[in-house]
């Protein structure tokens, strides 16, 4: 069967690939482009653990088609860390030992940094409400849940700091004019 070219953007990356039309997403992202931090659980949406963004928006890549991701800005897991600094995520899932198998890993942290891009400081509920697509058979949640909090508030921090710093600068320049 012939394969289709598709060109997209991976991690603000322009790849290209070949893949047979009834290809998803993830296979493609595992098979063809060697990105395996996405995981397959259950293969048909139920468990989230193949969470990406695809142009902003969290989907399950076992739900879509390789082709459908032609022109489209895709990310995965694996750009998720800047070179070898973590995202606070990343980290606080370790200082929380949030994960046990790992399977589940980079689906919640792609899901959970979908959430705090839009809604910085969920309350707790909110957070298991908009998690609730992401299962975990190890872990129980409550780590998760405490992990994505304090990363959360770790995030709006550092935000209020760097606006105060920038705030500072434009002062000084202000009165040096
Ligand atoms: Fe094993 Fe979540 S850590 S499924």
């Amino acid at each position: 069967m012939s394969k289709q070219h598709v060109t997209t953007t991976v991690n603000g990356d322009e790849v290209e690939f070949l893949c047979a039309t009834e290809q998803t997403l993830l296979d493609v992202l595992r098979d063809e482009l060697h990105l395996t931090g996405s995981k397959e659980g259950c293969a048909s949406g139920d468990c989230g653990a193949c969470s990406v963004m695809l142009d902003g928006r969290l989907v399950c890549a076992c739900l879509v088609l390789g082709v459908e991701a032609e022109g489209r800005q895709v990310e995965t897991i694996e750009g998720m860390a800047s070179g070898d600094t973590l995202h606070p995520l990343q980290q606080k899932f370790l200082e929380h030992a949030a994960l046990q198998c790992g399977i589940c890993t980079p689906g919640f942290l792609v899901a959970a940094k979908a959430l705090l891009e839009i809604n910085p400081d969920p309350t707790e509920t909110e957070l298991r409400y908009w998690l609730a697509g992401n299962l975990c058979r190890c872990t129980g949640y409550d780590k998760i849940v405490r992990a994505v909090l304090d990363a959360a508030a770790q995030m709006r921090a550092t935000a209020t700091k760097t606006t105060a710093t920038n705030r500072g600068a434009q002062g000084a320049v202000a009165e040096n004019a």
